[in-house]
């Protein structure tokens, strides 16, 4: 069954319809990316998943829920079994890294000093970066931000992680490697997980399935290499200009 299922979804802003009838479908455990151009509508995709934006029609069940239809503290409860790596994923400047990483865990789980302390240290020596525990995000290099970031968004194992064109700004070396940290993250954690890009290097390594988003719809999920194979023409386009 999928954790996150999406049926006709629909949204405009006056004249401009951004998602037109749109359908995804996401298995547990497993991580789709949604392609697409700039001014496609991949944020605002994000954003009624969690609940920011209301669409005009159409649904987003999580786990057999329906989002549109939740109260705030039912989407409260919801944000917290998420992850997200959003655009310009922002550490908290005035935190030192220990505290970015310790923040969504003293939120939802009761740890001693200690604990907490050995939970912020292997996450970080998941992601390389043990020795910045005590800098502060000012002292960081955007890949360096990045990983923190990473780090911090499954740090208290979310059930479902969402991306938001996780390497952009990135030099192609640094987005290469954030793209397959992300993937070694995604196969400790097994969220469920959407990421949006128009970063082809960054799809090939980190999706299980891929869709492209064109003009406000969306067809033909599947993997990236029957994709590529594709002879429907927005597809085609779509790799044409990559
Ligand atoms: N809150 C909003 N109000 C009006 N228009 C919006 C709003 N958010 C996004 N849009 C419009 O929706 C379209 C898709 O935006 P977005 O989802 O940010 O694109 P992408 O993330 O694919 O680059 C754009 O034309 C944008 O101007
Ligand atoms: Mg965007």
């Amino acid at each position: 069954m999928a954790l996150i299922e999406i049926r006709n979804l629909s949204k405009s802003f006056d004249e401009n319809h951004v998602l037109r009838e749109v359908n995804i479908d996401v298995e547990k455990g497993s991580t789709v990316v949604i392609l697409g151009k700039s001014g496609m509508g991949k944020s605002v995709l994000l954003k009624i998943i969690v609940g920011l934006i209301r669409p005009d029609s159409g649904s987003v069940r999580i786990d057999d829920r329906e989002v549109a239809g939740m109260r705030s503290k039912e989407l409260n409860e919801l944000r917290r079994t998420m992850g997200y790596l959003f655009q310009g994923a922002a550490l908290y400047d005035s935190m030192s890294v220990r505290e970015n990483l310790a923040f969504p865990l003293v939120r939802q789980e009761k740890l001693n000093e200690e604990e907490l302390e050995e939970r912020v240290l292997d996450q970080l020596r998941l992601v390389g970066l043990q020795d910045a525990i005590d800098k502060m995000p000012s002292e960081l290099s955007g890949g360096m931000k990045k990983r923190i970031g990473l780090a911090r968004a499954l740090i208290a194992n979310p059930q479902i992680m969402l991306y938001d064109e996780p390497t952009t700004g990135l030099d192609p070396i640094t987005s290469r490697e954030i793209s397959t940290l992300i993937k070694n993250l995604q196969a400790r954690y097994q969220p469920t997980s959407i990421a949006v890009t128009h970063d082809m290097q960054c799809a090939r390594i980190i999706a299980d399935t891929a869709a492209i988003l064109h003009d406000g719809t969306l067809d033909q999920q599947g993997t990236i290499e029957v994709l590529e194979r594709s002879q429907d023409d927005t597809v085609r386009s779509f790799f044409a200009t990559q």
